[in-house]
């Protein structure tokens, strides 16, 4: 196809930091998948909206540009660890041509909602 490519650089967990030439149009999920990062427990309910750990912590200029939040992904992000104000679900977050040259980065607690709960206090 002739979609255009936007450069992306994630950085992982350990704080390293992978750039990689995305398609406009696919899911920041499908871009980790399609370029293999390796980012722990990611994305485990293949963008279902069922598991949190696409959860993506973007930059404020980028944050604010983006497509405004679905109620369904505002539920499940509210269950993601170390939530931020510039936090997003990857598998709801399309690459657009404007991005090109972001850094997402990965947070350090990645949860999958999908697991028993531990005991609480
Ligand atoms: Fe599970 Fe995004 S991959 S909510």
């Amino acid at each position: 196809s002739s979609s255009c490519k936007v450069l992306l650089h994630f950085v992982n967990q350990s704080g390293m930091k992978t750039s990689v030439s995305a398609m406009e149009g696919e899911s920041l999920l499908e871009v980790v998948i399609n370029k293999n990062l390796q980012i722990d427990g990611f994305g485990a309910c293949e963008g279902t909206l069922a598991c949190s750990t696409c959860h993506l912590i973007f930059e404020d200029g980028v944050y604010e540009k983006m497509e405004p939040m679905a109620d369904e992904e505002m539920d499940m992000l509210d269950l993601a660890y170390g939530l931020t104000k510039l936090s997003r679900l990857g598998c709801q977050v399309t690459v657009e041509r404007w991005m090109d040259g972001m850094t997402v980065r990965v947070p350090q607690e990645v949860k999958d909602r999908r697991e028993k709960p531990e005991a609480e206090i």
